[in-house]
């Protein structure tokens, strides 16, 4: 593919934030060449360097009660060499949604020969497995998996690191388009080859998000996003002195890390998942709090923010939904030992002209969960390693 060279990097600390980069051409052809490399201030990401990454990638696909169509789409555009994990929270009584969708994963993989892995986030072995390796922050007060997106992403993210992938990617089950996931994983990929840490994280931006009114429409920003990155850019400029627009997929639900970073951030409890995800990282290696850990202080984070060609369309879950979501999202911000009285008042104003909040509420507390480092995975493993196949659509070992 054809992509913007990394032309702007802002440093917060040890961390590189690259300012956003279109991709020009999805495809770059074998044989073409550009001059030297960033002369243009495009480069090119060859084939074989995308198959790289992909290989050593797992791609983790939350879901829960989406139509089986739109998840048949999505599994359907994951790059073959990358190996898919899928976390449901699907409802198992009256119909069973779950043993739907692993019927569907396992004909799609069955006819291409394809390893894939399902699994319910309720799961008694999973379950056990946690709570012996104190992975006490993914329970809730019955002992079971909490429900939430984040913590189907953190199940995906433990099987990957079991399993030896390197890299994690996360997509929402409920894309309308398997061109656009299939572009996602490439980016994804792209992102990782431009690092120069071992931590690095890869963020989507599209292109457009399309909503139908009265035709469609092409909008850019959705109201979410713009929110939170707005908030996130005032965190960081409060403490460089600098106004700053560098953040602009605070809420990327589509984005990847490499392993060794995920398992050091500190997470938070559904949907506010992936703004935490930025905040730990400021606050972790930002240098302005103390850092806990040293080697990753040391090699620096590098975080990629990368503009699809592909529109995004996805399901809508109406007007309380995205209110919710903007409420715990901008509650990481609020919380975040980074933020002073100014932010966190902007944040409880803007909730509340958003409807979000009523006047004189408390935004709730955020719900953490700590890096997965802090946990016992010897133990995870040893209940896990025998048990992995369970989960595998093609009955045989997953590498
Ligand atoms: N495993 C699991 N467990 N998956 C879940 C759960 C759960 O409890 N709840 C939701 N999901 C799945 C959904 O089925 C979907 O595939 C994905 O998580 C995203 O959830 P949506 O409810 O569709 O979120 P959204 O589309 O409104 O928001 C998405 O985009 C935002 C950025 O605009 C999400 O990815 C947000 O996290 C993101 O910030």
């Amino acid at each position: 593919m054809f992509i913007e060279s990394p032309r702007y990097t802002e440093r917060f600390g040890s961390v590189r934030i690259n300012h956003l980069q279109r991709v020009i051409s999805l495809d770059s052809g074998l044989k073409s060449t550009l001059p030297d490399h960033g002369a243009m201030g495009v480069m090119k990401v060859n084939e074989d360097v995308i198959k790289y990454y992909e290989e050593r990638m797992a791609i983790i696909i939350s879901i829960k009660d989406e139509k089986l169509k739109l998840f048949e789409g999505v599994v359907s555009g994951v790059p073959h060499d990358c190996l898919i994990i899928v976390v449901s929270n699907s409802q198992r009584e009256k119909v069973d949604r779950f043993r739907m969708e692993k019927d569907a994963l396992e004909q799609l993989c069955r006819y291409t020969l394809r390893q894939a892995l399902i699994v319910h986030q309720k799961d008694v072995v999973m379950t056990e497995a946690i709570v012996q390796a104190g992975f006490t922050d993914l329970l809730d007060e019955k002992g079971q998996i909490h429900d939430g997106k984040s913590e189907g992403m953190m199940l995906g993210l433990l099987i990957a690191k079991a399993v030896g992938k390197e890299y994690v990617g996360f997509i929402d089950a409920d894309n309308y388009f398997p061109g656009a996931v299939l572009e996602y994983v490439r980016n994804y990929a792209a992102g990782f080859s431009m690092a120069r840490s071992p931590y690095s994280m890869v963020r989507i931006l599209w292109h457009y998000k399309p909503k139908i009114s009265r035709g469609l429409f092409f909008q850019k920003w959705g109201r979410v996003s713009e929110t939170t990155n707005k908030h996130m850019n005032n965190l960081i400029s409060i403490k460089t002195g600098f106004e700053s627009e560098i953040i602009k997929t605070g809420n990327a639900g589509e984005h990847a890390m490499s392993i060794r970073l995920a398992e050091i951030l500190t997470y938070a409890s559904g949907y506010a998942v992936e703004p935490q995800e930025l905040v730990s990282i400021f606050e972790g290696f930002g240098g302005i709090l103390p850092t806990t850990n040293r080697k990753a202080m040391e090699d620096g984070i590098d975080v990629f923010q990368i503009e699809t060609r592909n529109p995004h369309l996805h399901e809508e879950k109406g007007d309380e939904h995205i209110k919710e979501m903007l409420k715990v999202g901008l509650s990481t911000i609020y919380y975040s030992a980074l933020c002073n009285n100014e932010i966190k008042q902007a944040v409880i104003a803007e909730l509340i002209a958003q409807g979000a909040l009523q006047e004189g509420e408390r935004l709730p507390p955020l719900r953490t969960i700590a890096p997965f480092k802090k946990a016992n995975f010897n133990k995870f493993m040893s209940i896990m390693e025998k048990k992995l196949d369970k989960y595998s659509v093609l009955a045989k070992t997953i590498k």
